[in-house]
């Protein structure tokens, strides 16, 4: 594993987007698994700087992002479609009929998870995975459990998690209490993985996730077994 500790959340951004742009350069049709919530955000935005500066290209990039909210559809502005559009597909010049994200709107779940992973498997795998980490330990919307799930799968959000994002709703009540995420099998095969996470809130998690037995109960531990992992932490 490659630990990065640096002392700006500007920092981690440019050396995150500095990692992805590389995949994006020579790879060809590359893979990007990306993520949402508030810590991607620079890192997003230095891509975006990026292409239009002309240093990138997303023309042949397909994005799979990591999970959706059960029963919010692209149109709503929790959903985490809308945010990928907002704050990165529509800058870039990415095809929008290969960003994909589970949907979260459909009556039939299961195949809805099983339709993403064979969908992943097709594309040859993800060749860098971005990933954030809940307070939690989560990654995706894996929740700490007795066990790791292998596939896309729906989970019921934990009350920890419902209150950390209900920062972006108008209240509580607001928050959907299921949510549709790939699962460990997706993440683990990426030919890379990329987690950033800041802020003092992040420590005690980022050194147990990391540093310490790796368990379900801290889901974002299995990837101290990934070959090609970077951390890259800030607490500022
Ligand atoms: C959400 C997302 C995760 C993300 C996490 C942390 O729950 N499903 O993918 O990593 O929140 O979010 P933030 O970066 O806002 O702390």
């Amino acid at each position: 594993m490659n630990f990065i500790k640096v002392d700006s959340y500007e920092k981690l951004s440019n050396m995150a987007a500095n990692i992805i742009a590389d995949v994006v350069k020579n790879k060809e049709n590359a893979v990007l698994g990306l993520a949402t919530g508030s810590s991607p955000l620079g890192t997003y935005a230095r891509l975006i700087e990026k292409y239009n500066a002309g240093e990138l290209d997303f023309k042949n990039v397909t994005s799979v992002n990591l999970d959706e909210y059960v029963g919010l559809d692209g149109s709503n502005d929790q959903s985490y479609r809308y945010f990928m559009n907002k704050n990165l597909f529509k800058h870039i010049n990415i095809d929008i009929n290969k960003t994909f994200v589970p949907s979260g709107c459909t009556d039939d779940l299961k195949s809805e998870g099983e339709a993403y992973d064979k969908m992943i498997e097709d594309l040859g795998g993800i060749d860098i995975q971005l990933l954030g980490i809940g307070l939690d330990g989560h990654i995706g919307f894996n929740e700490p459990d007795e066990f790791f799930t292998k596939e896309t799968h729906v989970v019921k959000l934990d009350d920890s998690t419902i209150e950390a994002n209900s920062r972006f709703f108008a209240s509580k009540d607001d928050v959907p209490r299921e949510a549709i995420t790939m699962g460990m099998y997706s993440i683990m095969q990426a030919k890379k993985v990329l987690l950033i996470a800041n802020g003092k809130n992040k420590k005690e998690i980022v050194k147990k996730a990391f540093f310490g037995p790796i368990t379900p109960y801290v889901p974002a531990s299995i990837l101290q077994l990934h070959k090609d992992v970077t951390v890259i932490y800030s607490e500022n």
